[in-house]
């Protein structure tokens, strides 16, 4: 690759666009509001009827970091897992830069947790500890790895005390690339004769582009040459940065999704440009219209949607999804997962932290807020579920 200034398109080279996506988006929440809840095109079960969002069932089932409940995430083994299940779109992935500016597909910079990499002694004197925003990780970086040096590593489960059955997984697939995503896209929607979806994440944008690794020039590049940059492409990108997505509004067509943590945190971007603003001021009514300026949906927290008591149990759901809706946004909040540790408290069924609880109750009563689609770890689970939705 060339240098990091030459890699990276001009943004003024993209006209001024954004409404007619917007107007897309808002025909999926009609679909939320409609479709779903009527179980005719677009819900459970049924054709897809028209072009881009619209052709997704409602409540949309997102295979967060592909089938992560049953396969080491961000892997091509949990990425088709999710498209056997029947997920609707597929979180491939989750997007970090290796020290030769290639994306490449992990949850966080940090690879201790999701690789081998402590069983490669050639990499012993890369562990360090790094302030990643604002907060000290120590482990091992992909910032810090050549592409070629990540790919001699192999993926693990995150969490095997959850999931012991996972391990058996260990080791088995690399860590994929942006660049492969993209490919293996085609390849799946070929071989399975349907359009796959993808659902990418830009990962900590802010601490990337002070690094000079700047992750939205990069995205949009690899969108581009693959020619699915547009308002209609298969590709919906979200980021917890509402700059980041500011960014790649100007970059690409694609629907954008600002993500949402607790309410009284600040997107880090915020921190860095001493915006006072915390997730609570994005979800007033002037927030969210702001939001709707540049993006098509938010990927709330789904505390945001029923918050819990001091318990963990649900209480009632906010006034989130009416107002989200008012603006034209579509909601796809995370995330479902059927161990009990996951749950809200009054979903357990018992303690054990490999068991799985009333998983289906959970969504049961998270669809009916009228949200547009979950991330799950288990697509199937959520599958039966929106069936058991839609069809009462
Ligand atoms: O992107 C939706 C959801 O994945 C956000 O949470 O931390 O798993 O990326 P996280
Ligand atoms: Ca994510």
């Amino acid at each position: 690759m060339g240098t990091q200034q030459s890699q990276e398109p001009q943004e003024s080279k993209k006209q001024a666009r954004g409404t007619g996506r917007r107007a897309l988006l808002g025909a999926a929440v009609l679909g939320g509001a409609v479709l779903g809840l009527s179980g005719t095109a677009g819900a459970a079960g049924a054709k897809p009827a028209g072009r881009g969002l619209r052709s997704l069932p409602v409540p949309t089932i997102i295979g967060h970091r592909g089938a992560s409940g049953y396969r080491p995430e961000h892997t091509f083994g949990s990425y088709e897992l999710a498209l056997d299940l029947g997920a609707d779109i597929v979180e491939a992935g989750d997007l970090v830069p290796t020290k030769d500016g290639h994306i490449v597909c992990r949850h966080e910079p940090e690879i201790g947790g999701t690789t081998d990499v402590a069983n490669h002694p050639e990499f012993a004197d890369r562990k360090t500890t790094k302030v990643l925003d604002g907060v000290s990780v120590t482990g091992w970086f992909t910032e810090d790895f050549t592409l070629a040096e990540l790919k001699t590593l192999r993926a693990v489960e995150r969490i095997p005390a959850n999931r012991p059955h996972n391990t058996l997984y260990n080791g088995r697939w690399e860590i994929p690339t942006f660049a492969e995503v993209l490919k293996w896209q085609d390849e799946q929607t070929r071989k399975r004769g349907k359009q796959v979806w993808i659902y990418p994440e830009t990962k900590h944008p802010t601490y990337f582009r002070k690094l000079g690794l700047g992750l939205e020039e990069r995205v949009a590049k690899l969108l581009h040459r693959h020619g699915k940059d547009k308002r209609n492409s298969p590709v919906i990108l979200q980021s917890f940065e509402p700059s980041s997505i500011q960014r790649l509004n100007k970059l690409v067509d694609n629907p954008l999704v600002v993500l949402l943590s607790g309410a009284t945190t600040r997107p880090w971007d915020f921190v860095e440009a001493g915006d006072p603003r915390t997730v609570a001021d994005l979800i007033t009514p002037k927030g969210l219209r702001e939001i709707a300026g540049y993006a098509q949906g938010i990927g709330p927290t789904l505390d945001l949607i029923i918050p819990k008591d001091a318990n963990g149990n649900l209480t009632t759901p906010t006034t989130l999804v009416a107002d989200a809706h008012k603006r034209g946004l579509v909601l796809h909040p995370y995330t479902m997962r059927n161990e009990n540790p996951f749950l809200p408290a009054n979903f357990r069924k018992g303690t054990d932290a490999d068991a799985y609880g009333d998983v289906f109750g959970a969504y049961r009563t998270y669809f009916a807020t009228g949200i547009d689609g979950v991330f799950t770890d288990n697509p199937d689970t959520g599958l039966l579920a929106r069936e058991d939705f839609v069809n009462g």
